[in-house]
């Protein structure tokens, strides 16, 4: 059976120029090992700034249905661990990427990638986290997993306004946590510490250092932003302090030293959302319906109507966006 659905895709002209529309596409029924999910909510990422305006070259293969992550109701399937009614989830797996993506208001998707929404958690909720918040809470269960406790001392979590870092931010202080705010955006300290933020650091006035080991100032750090600013991290963070690497909202080099590693124990732990194997996932999304739930989402999401998706994306590539936005898709 054929469907009809509105979805914004993406596409290439010969000059490998990216853009993206909206667009009537068919959706067929699904087959054996897929389903298909009407989808009630998608979000805005960093990742779908860059992939639907061109700005980063993140999708494989045009035309592509946008969106890296989805929350909606099964319609039909045609796998064994689905039914319709079911309430799912989907981030990461390169939907959006080189898979389709959640951009639509039907989305055929591979049963292997969802996740059954767990209890406790709304499909509004779940895309007010999406793949940021993702990332956020799998960033804070690996700090825990390496003994990083709120008796390390004080977590840094970088890219402060963003996505990635008010969803930490939020967990964090929830968790008991004492959290300072690394930001550009001096102006929005209030906000900062309403997520529970206590101390603000003024990314525009750091004085970095250059020594292999600079004085401790922090228990572990969540790091958006990569670049200078990692490096930096590895040369403050405390004895046996851990730092989840999680973006490159900065820039990708790394210019550090083996001295933190070797003489203060510390962990750099890389973050990846979009591999991170099923079982860690499922686990890490049962944390987020319980003991890693955020407390601000209201404050931190803002909900938009699919029409005003396009505009939407020029606030993360200028870096001026705070909190997460929702695209609100289904009826
Ligand atoms: N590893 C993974 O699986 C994974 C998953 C999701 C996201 N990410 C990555 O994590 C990063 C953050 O994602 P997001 O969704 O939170 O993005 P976002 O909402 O666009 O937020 C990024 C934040 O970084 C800060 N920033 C922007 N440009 C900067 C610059 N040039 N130097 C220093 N800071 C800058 C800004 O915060 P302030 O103004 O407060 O400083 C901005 O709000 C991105 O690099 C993204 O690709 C990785």
């Amino acid at each position: 059976m054929s469907h009809s659905a509105l979805a914004y895709r993406a596409h290439e002209d010969d000059d490998r120029k990216v853009s993206s529309k909206f667009e009537q596409i068919t959706v067929e029924s699904p087959e054996a090992g897929e389903v298909l999910v009407k989808v009630a909510y998608s979000s805005v990422n960093y990742k779908d700034a860059l992939a639907t305006t061109g700005a980063g070259r993140i999708i494989r293969g045009f035309p592509r249905i946008a969106g890296i992550d989805l929350a909606g109701t099964v319609v039909e399937s045609a796998d064994d661990r689905y039914a319709a009614g079911d309430e799912v989830v989907l981030t990461g797996y390169s939907h959006g990427e080189s898979l389709d993506g959640g951009y639509t208001q039907l989305a055929k998707v591979g049963a292997e990638y969802l996740v059954p929404l767990p209890e406790g958690l709304s499909l509004l909720e779940a895309m007010s986290i999406g793949t940021a918040g993702f990332t956020a809470a799998l960033s804070v269960h690996r700090l825990q997993q390496i003994g990083v406790s709120p008796e390390s001392g004080t977590i840094l979590v970088t890219g402060a306004t963003g996505g990635v870092g008010s969803v930490a931010i939020d967990i964090l202080s929830k968790l008991g946590y004492q959290v300072a705010a690394f930001t550009g955006k001096i102006e929005q300290s209030d906000y900062l510490k309403s997520l529970g933020a206590s101390e603000i650091v003024n990314r525009h006035e750091l004085e970095l250092g250059t020594r292999p080991l600079e004085k401790g100032l922090w228990g572990g750090a969540i790091d958006t932003v990569g670049d200078e600013t990692l490096g930096w991290l590895t040369r403050t963070v405390n004895p046996w302090g851990a730092i989840a690497s999680c973006g490159l909202a900065g820039g990708i080099k790394l210019n550090t030293t083996v001295m933190p590693f070797i003489i203060r124990g510390v962990s750099l732990l890389g973050i990846d959302s979009v591999l991170c194997p099923m079982e860690i996932r499922q686990q890490i999304w049962q944390r987020i319906a319980t003991d890693l739930k955020p407390v601000h989402l209201d404050e931190i999401t803002s909900v938009v109507p699919f029409d005003q998706l396009p505009d939407q994306f020029g606030q993360f590539l200028d870096g001026s966006i705070k909190g997460r936005i929702v695209v609100k898709i289904g009826d």
